[in-house]
């Protein structure tokens, strides 16, 4: 059973038009390049983008060039496809070839009111509509400093995947809202403990089968701290906001996660 690394890269409400272009030439030529001199294939490393809206027409219409990564929208609605003006929901996402979408990060919960129950519902919704979900945890720096990090993770955790059916495994991503655009790392300790204790709460949930769930962290990656955190045990990718947003820095991190992978034997997956 093998289980992926993903270096996703999340551009939230960016950029604007001229420089995404670029952005994005920038990715696909590296990752194609990458790709061409590595025995690592997309079974065992995956590269994600998840860009605003409008670029998600605008990649469709790249369908060649697109196929060196996956890619998705960072939100899909919790509305089938009719009379709900400025939705936009999985199946239409899908239908113009995205094969991902993000769900409940901390920024839909704290800015846009997204709570346990509607993540739920959307992560359905993805899976209704064979989009892979990407589900987003992660504890506030209030919730940590009064020791509730593994109640909150594991609430989220356990409401975020209560309508999925038996088989259905969304990727979890593990982003503590005090360490996103703060440019405050978790310490690769916190990293590891957290996504040890949730690898656990997953194989409770839906049984061994989870063992094949990447989990992945985000919250300031970067090119320089990526290889730390992608060689522990159960972090199986990052989910990378700021540093996404130039080829450059994002190219180090999956730098990192090819490295990783080059190493890794599969007795560990
Ligand atoms: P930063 O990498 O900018 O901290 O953002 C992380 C994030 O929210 C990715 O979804």
């Amino acid at each position: 059973m093998i289980r992926p690394t993903i270096i996703a890269g999340n551009w939230k409400h960016n950029p604007k038009r001229s420089a995404g272009e670029s952005l994005w030439r920038g990715v696909i030529g590296g990752v194609e390049d990458r790709r061409n001199h590595s025995d690592v294939d997309r079974q065992q490393l995956e590269v994600l983008i998840f860009p605003p809206l409008p670029w998600l027409g605008w990649i469709a219409g790249c369908a060649e060039e697109a196929a060196a990564v996956g890619w998705g929208a960072q939100c899909v609605s919790e509305c089938t496809t009719g009379a709900f003006t400025g939705e936009v929901g999985a199946e239409l996402v899908r239908d113009f070839g995205a094969q991902w979408c993000l769900v409940g990060h901390s920024e839909r919960r704290t800015l846009f009111g997204v709570d346990d129950n509607s993540v739920a519902r959307r992560v359905r919704q993805a899976l209704d509509h064979e989009l892979k979900p990407v589900l987003c945890i992660g504890e506030t720096l209030e919730q940590r400093e009064s020791g509730e990090t593994r109640q909150i993770v594991s609430e989220q955790l356990e409401k975020g995947l209560s309508l999925c059916e038996e088989g259905e495994f969304p990727v979890v991503a593990y982003e503590p809202v005090w360490a996103i655009g703060t440019g405050v790392t978790a310490t690769v300790e916190q990293v590891a403990e957290v996504h040890g204790f949730l690898r656990n709460r997953l194989c409770e949930l839906q049984g061994e089968g989870a063992q094949a769930t990447p989990i992945l962290y985000g919250g300031s990656v970067k090119a320089e701290n990526a290889a730390d955190l992608l060689g522990l045990d159960d972090v199986d990718g990052a989910l990378v906001g700021g540093a996404s947003l130039e080829a450059e820095s994002f190219l180090g991190i999956v730098d990192a996660g090819f490295a990783c992978r080059s190493g890794r034997k599969p007795e560990t997956f």
